[in-house]
Parts: C-alpha cells; structure tokens; sequence
C-alpha cells in the first residue's frame, strides 16, 4: 500500500521528518511552492540585485562623487601663502600669481597702488569686477584664472618676462588678470569663483566657471597693459 503524505495537515517539525526537506521546505511546500519555483525566485532575486548593482554603477559612473577633486570646489591654501604684488611685481609661485595644479588654475594676488593701475573707478569697476569674479579682501584683488587658452585650449603659461600669460600654440597674449590683448583668442581668460572660508583657506569652485568674460576695449579694460606688451613666443 502506498503512503501518501497530505502536507497541508502536517506541522513543519513533522514533515521534516518525514522528507528531510526541513522546516523551511514544510512551509514551501505548504505554500504550494515547489523546489523548481523556489529556486527560479532565488535566481530571480540575484538577477535583479546585480541589476540594481549595475545600475548604481552606471549612474555613480555618470555622477562620480568629485568631492575635492577638479569639477568641484578644492580647498587650496591658506591665503596668507599666497603673498600680493603690483602688477609690474609678479613673479609666478613667489609673490603676486600662483599655480595652484590641482585647482588647473592660476591664483593672482594683486596688490593695489604702486604699478598696479586700475583704469576704471567706482561703480563701473566694481560691476567689471563682480561681473569677472574678482575677489576684494581688504585692499588686495583676488582672482583664479582657468589655466586653458580660450582659443583652442592649449595650457596658457604666465611668463614673468612678459608680465602677462603668452600661449605657445597660437600666440594669444592676457594681462596678469586674464584679460585679452591679442592674438587669436575669441575672448579672455576664464575664472572660476574663489572663496576664503572661515580659517582663511582658499577655495575655488573648479565646478563653476565663468566664461563670459569678453575681450575688453579702452573703456571696459579693468587694468592697464602690462609693461611689455609685445610679448615674443618661446
Ligand atoms: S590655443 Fe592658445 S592661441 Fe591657440
């Protein structure tokens, strides 16, 4: 005679002993669920887990978590490091204009009076200023110029023989600050926002870069030439 077990009138403990298959299958099989679909839901749970895995990467590669680095706001140093000079002073890492590689940018502290002549005054400088993203602290003018050339983005360097940036590729020529004298490129330089914060550090927004600032004329230009304005390539 053969036995037939009726599951749904058994306990999980009794049909352990009975099948072996444990508790937890007493329960499956109570539920009407065989091995097979049990298993297909198990594949089907991996599956969507590596799935969501999948996804998250995509989306992290999309968004990357850029905290520090380059595309977001980098904490340089401290500002009293970076010592001003007169626009006719500067010499690149010493006094005057930093390069600051992390942040892809130079750093100038330019310090008024002296050779330092500001060609506007009063509300049009400030409106050029703030439109340019100058920074006052005091009465040193601060500002971080995005080391690429507007023209065809060569890395533009600052040459203290010239007192001015002087691209190698195409000749493209700015003032200390950024602003175009000549050559090819359609505008000046690009800043990013800077900012100090409450220890003094300096920081610039690598994620924020203001790229409209235009080639000047004698009435929009914020500073005079620099001393030699013909500034030959090397
Ligand atoms: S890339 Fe600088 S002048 Fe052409």
């Amino acid at each position: 005679m053969s036995t037939r077990y009726d599951d749904t009138t058994r306990t999980p403990q009794e049909y352990e002993v009975l099948t072996g298959g444990g508790a937890e299958a007493a329960q499956v099989a109570k539920r009407g669920i065989s091995r097979r679909q049990m298993l297909r839901r198990a594949t089907g749970v991996s599956l969507g887990i590596v799935g969501a895995m999948a996804g998250l990467g995509s989306l992290m590669m999309l968004y990357p978590n850029l905290e520090g680095q380059f595309g977001a706001p980098i904490t340089l140093r401290n500002k009293a490091i970076y010592i001003p000079a007169e626009q006719k002073e500067m010499l690149l890492d010493q006094k005057g204009m930093f390069y600051e590689s992390s942040a892809k940018s130079y750093i100038m502290h330019l310090k008024s009076g002296g050779t330092t002549q500001f060609l506007q005054s009063g509300v049009a400088l400030d409106n050029s200023m703030e439109a340019q993203d100058w920074l006052k602290d005091g009465d040193t003018f601060w500002l971080a110029l995005y080391q690429v050339c507007v023209h065809l983005g060569c890395k533009v360097p600052f040459r203290d023989d010239c007192n001015s940036f002087k691209c190698p590729c195409h000749g493209s020529h700015y003032n200390i600050d950024g602003e175009y004298i000549d050559g090819p490129a359609p505008r000046s330089l690009d800043r990013f926002t800077m900012t100090f914060d409450s220890s003094g550090n300096v920081t610039v927004d690598t994620g924020k870069l203001n790229q409209h600032v235009e080639r000047p004329d004698v009435g929009t230009r914020v500073l005079r030439l620099p001393y030699v304005p013909v500034c030959s390539a090397q």
